[in-house]
């Protein structure tokens, strides 16, 4: 693996750097004290609590300067690896103009040009778009356009989807743990099975559904759609005046091997949002894409052009990121280049399966990849699958999750309270950092089938901890 962290950077005359870099040791602590100390609290216990301290490509750098291979890359964020050169000399030509922002009377060519580049990599008629600086923004801002344009109050979505965590796409979520004491949220948000047309066309028939909002393929767990479905469903959107809203906030840009998942079903969506990605891995930007006729319905009128706006929405540094990733992944052929480094990870992947009772299934779609975790055979790990499951839905996977990163390096993440660990590694991956990732799974697997697996106790130990912490505080 790579183990050349990058440059010591260049000091600023503020002192920031410095001041960060002085206090990089307490990260975790300052993090703790000011930021989410829950989440510190559980990279400790699952030992991911390194302070990484710079990145580069498909790497993270420990102060060590120990590499660790990126599969994660918040969760397709960074898809160009991180800190791509290309991308940040775009930014630093763009700081260096000192072009305008945060004036809303003013439009920059910067945001013009990325509009019309989204839209001719969409079907044709997706040409008018919202910029937004996160993806839950985006699909907040299609929630309002579809109902505004449709006239129409309710809003459907599918079980097991995910569009972000403000309040209004919460409430199309579809998994209730992250509802949780945030409600009531908001009223006319149903949801169906992701699959099922007869339940979706149910729904759709009363006539007063103003949008379909969906992944085309759901990114917490990789559930590719049955055969099929997208276009039925698109059709039945059609027949009853449904405006049809595909989320490629994960999918899009390369993520699957194409332009827009979209593409491998023909879909003719009526809205598509595109975040993470678009970002170059630096600036916060997203993006609502519709047709011009519903856009127009929603706000186009005189008195209603300012009803729907966002001060970072079209800032020049978001814009130029968004211009150059489309760039590079155009000029570097990443398109091709996902679909045959994911085929040979899914190969690989599949080949693992052959030979680990613990991989029950491999789903993938160019590099948006995910492995589902089975029951083991044997009666002792039977035992201690079931008592690693009733401490937490979701702990098992960090069987794999824990050693991948503690022994080998590789981060990668667990998809929440179930068996699925997922990979989302930068679209630049190399042929042989997907082997060097596929030989620290397979010796990881290994391990994980012996009788006195190391890994094993180690989950073991977090499983009965948990438990009885729990059962500590149910005695408060
Ligand atoms: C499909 C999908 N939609 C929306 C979002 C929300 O994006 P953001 O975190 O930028 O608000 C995500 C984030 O993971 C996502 O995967």
């Amino acid at each position: 693996m790579d183990s050349h962290p990058p440059p010591t950077p260049s000091l600023d005359s503020l002192g920031v750097l410095a001041d960060a870099s002085a206090r990089a040791p307490h990260t975790l602590e300052l993090a703790s004290r000011h930021l989410d100390s829950s989440l510190v609290d559980v990279l400790g216990i699952l030992g991911f609590d390194e302070s990484y301290v710079s990145a580069r490509g498909s790497y993270l750098y420990d102060a060590a300067g120990r590499a660790y291979l990126d599969f994660h890359t918040g969760e397709g964020f960074a898809s160009l690896g991180h800190n791509h050169p290309g991308v940040r000399e775009v930014l630093q030509a763009v700081l260096a103009a000192d072009l305008i922002d945060g004036v809303q009377i003013h439009y920059s060519p910067l945001a013009g040009m990325l509009a019309e580049a989204l839209s001719q990599l969409l079907p044709e008629g997706l040409d008018a778009v919202f910029f937004a600086s996160t993806g839950a923004e985006a699909v907040d801002s299609a929630m309002k356009f579809a109902r505004a344009a449709s006239g129409r109050p309710r809003l459907l979505s599918c079980d097991s989807g995910f569009h972000g965590v403000t309040l209004g796409p919460l409430s199309l979520v579809g998994d209730e743990f992250f509802k949780e004491g945030f409600g009531p949220l908001l009223p006319g948000c149903a949801r169906v099975r992701f699959g099922d047309l007869e339940r979706l066309e149910a729904e759709l028939a009363a006539k007063d559904v103003a949008a379909f909002i969906l992944e085309p393929i759901q990114g917490r767990m990789v559930t590719l759609p049955p055969p099929g479905y997208l276009h039925a469903a698109q059709e039945l959107c059609r027949r009853y005046g449904t405006l049809f809203v595909l989320d490629e906030i994960q999918t899009g840009l390369g993520r699957t091997g194409s332009w827009f998942a979209l593409e491998q079903w023909d879909l003719q969506p009526d809205f598509v949002l595109v975040g993470k990605a678009l970002s170059g891995g630096y600036m916060p930007v997203a993006a609502m894409v519709t047709r011009r006729e519903i856009f127009q319905k929603a706000v186009g009128t005189l008195e209603r052009s300012y009803v729907h706006q966002s001060t970072y929405g079209r800032n020049r540094l978001s814009m130029a990121a968004g211009l150059a990733t489309l760039r590079i992944i155009e000029r570097d052929r990443l398109l091709e280049h996902v679909a045959h480094v994911g085929a040979i990870m899914r190969d690989g992947l599949t080949e693992l399966q052959t030979r680990y009772e613990m991989i029950k299934e491999v789903r993938a779609s160019g590099m948006m990849i995910g492995i589902e975790l089975g029951a083991p055979s044997t009666r002792v790990a039977r035992i201690n699958w079931r008592l690693i499951h009733m401490a937490s839905e979701g702990l098992f996977p960090q069987l794999i999750v824990i050693p991948l990163h503690r022994d080998h390096g590789v981060i990668t993440m667990a998809a929440g309270k179930n068996d699925v660990i997922k990979f989302l590694p930068p679209l630049t991956l190399s042929e042989s950092e997907a082997g060097s990732f596929l030989e620290a799974l397979d010796a990881v697997l290994a391990e994980c089938h012996t009788s006195s697996s190391r890994n094993l106790a180690v989950v073991r130990d977090i499983a009965t901890t948990t438990m009885r912490r729990r059962a500590r505080a149910k005695l408060k």
